[in-house]
């Protein structure tokens, strides 16, 4: 494990316990989001969608009408939204995927095997989910790089899209996004194709059909909800790996755990670490008060390692029980991909705890643990657990 420089920035969970034991609620400085480090005051935000609004963009109220975004928004809109779309993330549906997402995960780890040293970023843990993402918006073939670049550039982006105004590369980015859909769009309303896009096209519930724009809308929201944080949980469970070298070992034995390490490296590196809401009134949280308009950010990764909540909460434990993490979020707004979040997390732990000896770190971090979304590049040491000859 690589060991902290001071070029490093501090290791936010150190912050955040001290924010639990002292200071649960702050403002850093004026017009700042306040930050809120409990478990129980993050549940109070996220359960109530009234007093804490989801609808938090700076976007103007003429776009936010015609582009909806489900994430940001509040019911009536949101409901009709995630109704529209919901069918298609139940458990039946997101395990017909599985073939699909073991398949291309062995791939990837298999050929992952012909290095001893390597991205495991480039490797494994972002093509995996793209290739999912893609595979449900019928994105085939030489799309794919195009897709990446697309979705790379957006979340990257997502501070900018949200309160700002994102630069003219990011901009284009979305346009171009935006124009591809657009003609899938057009082609499937003539000829429909076995897969989610399609679908999300054709659906009609007695809240009428999604239109072009909220389909868009809906492809975006899944590059930013869907990719980075799938990612991360992949690196976030070879970080525990790195860290506990154990827990490789107890999963090769008995792959019967990987449920509960997944659901575990959830709680201890949560990959959404924190979300975002603005209240609609005054208000008070651990006896601060915020005043209405005011953004909040619940820090949902300080949440999951509350010692008043988790026995023990700073030890993975791998078969804890129960776990009552919100990596996954909680409320109207929580993981619409949580199914397929958890599938992509075990069967990615399932191929590499089958296919190699042994993992680590072949160099620090470039981010620390705790941001939002992973790191953008992770080199680690591979051992394979069958005989091949290395090519480098
Ligand atoms: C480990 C991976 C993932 C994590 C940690 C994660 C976490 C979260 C969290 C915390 C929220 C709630 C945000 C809030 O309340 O403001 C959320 C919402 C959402 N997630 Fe995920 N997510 C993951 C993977 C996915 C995947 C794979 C998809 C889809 C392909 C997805 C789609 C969504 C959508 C559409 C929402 C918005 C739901 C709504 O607003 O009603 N997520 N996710």
């Amino acid at each position: 494990m690589s060991e902290a420089t001071s070029e490093q920035p501090q290791n936010p969970y150190d912050t955040w316990a001290a924010m639990r034991r002292d200071q649960p609620v702050v403002q850093e400085q004026a017009d700042a989001p306040y930050a809120v480090a409990r478990y129980e005051d993050v549940m109070t935000i996220l359960r109530d969608n009234e007093t804490f609004s989801s609808d938090v963009s700076l976007r103007s109220e003429e776009e936010k009408k015609i582009r909806p975004s489900m994430l940001f928004s509040d019911p009536p809109v949101h409901n009709r939204l995630r109704k529209l779309v919901s069918y298609a993330f139940k458990p039946r549906f997101v395990e017909s995927q599985r073939k699909l997402i073991e398949a291309r995960s062995e791939e990837l780890v298999v050929e992952m095997c012909q290095k001893r040293e390597l991205d495991l970023v480039a490797a494994l843990a972002a093509p995996l989910p793209v290739t999912v993402i893609a595979h449900m918006l019928g994105v085939v073939g030489g799309d794919m790089t195009q897709f990446k670049y697309w979705s790379d550039k957006i979340f990257s982006n997502i501070g900018e899209i949200l309160f700002a105004q994102p630069d003219a590369e990011v901009q284009k980015a979305q346009l171009e996004m935006d124009t591809y859909f657009l003609e899938r769009i057009a082609e499937l309303r003539k000829q429909p194709e076995d897969n989610l896009l399609s679908r999300l096209v054709e659906t009609e519930t007695e809240d009428g059909k999604l239109t072009d724009n909220e389909v868009l809308s809906f492809c975006g929201l899944l590059l930013i909800a869907g990719n980075e944080t799938t990612t991360s949980l992949i690196t976030g469970s070879v970080r525990v790996f790195n860290e506990m070298p154990e827990t490789f070992e107890q999963l090769k034995v008995d792959p019967s755990l990987i449920p509960t390490f997944v659901e575990e490296t959830l709680r201890f590196y949560s990959p959404f670490s924190a979300t975002i809401r603005r209240t609609t009134t005054q208000t008070t949280l651990s006896g601060i008060d915020i005043p209405k308009g005011a953004l909040v950010l619940p820090l949902i990764a300080s949440a999951n390692r509350d010692e008043s909540v988790f026995d023990n909460a700073d030890q993975f434990i791998i078969d804890r029980k129960p776990n009552a993490h919100i990596a996954l979020g909680f409320g109207i707004h929580n993981c619409l991909g949580a199914h397929l979040a958890r599938l992509e997390g075990q069967i990615a732990v399932a191929s590499l705890t089958k296919h190699l000896k042994s993992i680590c770190y072949a160099e620090g971090e470039e981010t620390v643990p705790g941001q939002l979304g992973g790191p953008g590049k992770l080199m680690v040491n591979i051992e394979p657990a069958w005989d091949l000859p290395a090519s480098e």
